[in-house]
């Protein structure tokens, strides 16, 4: 048995999962996540230093526990693992920092990981190996979608030009007096709502087909808000409609990237991934294309350290250790 110790610090969850490969298998002892998301509503989404201070804080505990929990001590963790970025610098140094330490003091090897391919290999953990499929990552900070070969073989097919779909969701979300993060909130009003009430845009790019572009759309919702008398009598329309024309474009563009890419499987993952309409959408659109989807589990869909677990474990098995020397890359890239 082999296991690797990830944390995941990238933006506001301070997160420890300790994975290990049993009998060929890669099974998850513990993934805890220490959410500050509280903290955080009361100003209406993330502030890096506040964010960073309490990663600091929880840190050294969740690590401890996370041990107990998984019944080792830390001499018998054979690597780790942290994210490297994408992210907010000051939030990514310390998980990252803290996990170089563990891995200087006990001389085992260390692995930086890309978040991104943290959340897309996600849907691969209980089946343990990674099939070739169309990826779509849909997050606050990221829309991707990503050709996957096998791991570690990725090629971008198609991207945000502006704003992220979680990032609408936050901003249409704040637009709206809804609570941080606006996603969930909005996903809840949506289900009262008429998704046909109100004609918000699904931008088509020009020579770009697989790019998204969702701030055109944030700014319909802004202009419609402004036409309404009473917009909170009209919330769940609003919701709806909003929540209709980003699945639309997610869905189209998935479709058309896999079809192109001549891929059977397509995943989803990516905190935008727990919205359940979305979910709906994209497996019937799949399905009449003849392709499967695969979900990502819910306890791995938002930010957690179980995701950089996997990924870590799969890059001591096929790749170098990377050196105590590298540094935290808030713009990492995934596909460069
Ligand atoms: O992957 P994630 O946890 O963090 C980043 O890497 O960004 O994604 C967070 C994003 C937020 O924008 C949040 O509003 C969105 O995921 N989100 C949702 C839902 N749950 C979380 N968006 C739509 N519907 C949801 N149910
Ligand atoms: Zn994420």
């Amino acid at each position: 048995m082999s296991c690797l110790l990830a944390i995941e610090s990238s933006c506001d969850e301070t997160a420890v999962a300790i994975i290990c490969r049993e009998e060929g298998r890669p099974r998850l002892l513990t993934s805890l996540i220490s959410s500050q998301i509280e903290i955080h509503r009361e100003y209406g989404g993330v502030v890096p230093e506040v964010a960073c201070r309490n990663h600091a804080l929880r840190i050294r505990p969740l690590v401890q526990q996370a041990l107990d929990d998984a019944s080792l001590s830390l001499e018998e963790i054979d690597a780790f693992a942290a994210t490297r970025g994408p992210g907010l610098a000051s939030s990514l140094l310390v998980g990252f920092s803290y996990a170089k330490g563990l891995s200087a003091a006990t001389g085992k090897p260390f692995y930086g990981i890309n978040h991104m391919e943290g959340h897309l290999l996600s849907p691969f953990l209980e089946p343990g190996k990674v099939a070739s499929h169309l990826g779509l990552i849909v997050s606050g900070g990221h829309t991707l979608l990503i050709d996957v070969q096998g791991f570690g073989n990725y090629k971008l097919m198609g991207h945000t030009i502006d704003d992220a779909a979680g990032e609408a969701f936050d901003k249409v979300g704040r637009m709206l007096n809804l609570p941080y993060p606006g996603g969930p909130e909005i996903e809840k009003h949506a289900r009262e709502g008429n998704p046909r009430a109100f004609h918000f845009p699904r931008p088509r790019l020009k020579n770009a087909p697989l790019d998204f572009s969702f701030s055109g759309l944030k700014t319909a919702v802004l202009y419609q808000l402004q036409k309404l008398e009473n917009p909170h009598s009209q919330l769940a329309d609003l919701c709806a409609s909003f929540q209709a024309a980003v699945i639309d474009s997610l869905v189209k563009k998935t479709i058309l990237a896999a079809l192109e890419a001549d891929r059977q499987m397509i995943t989803l993952s990516g905190g935008v991934a727990c919205n359940k309409a979305l979910q709906l959408a994209l497996g019937a659109a799949a399905k009449e294309a003849g392709m499967t989807l695969s979900l990502t589990p819910p306890a791995l869909t938002t930010d957690n350290a179980g995701m950089i677990a996997f990924a870590g474990l799969l890059s001591s098995e096929n790749r170098d250790a990377d050196s105590l020397t590298i540094g935290i890359d808030p713009n990492l890239s995934l596909t460069a």
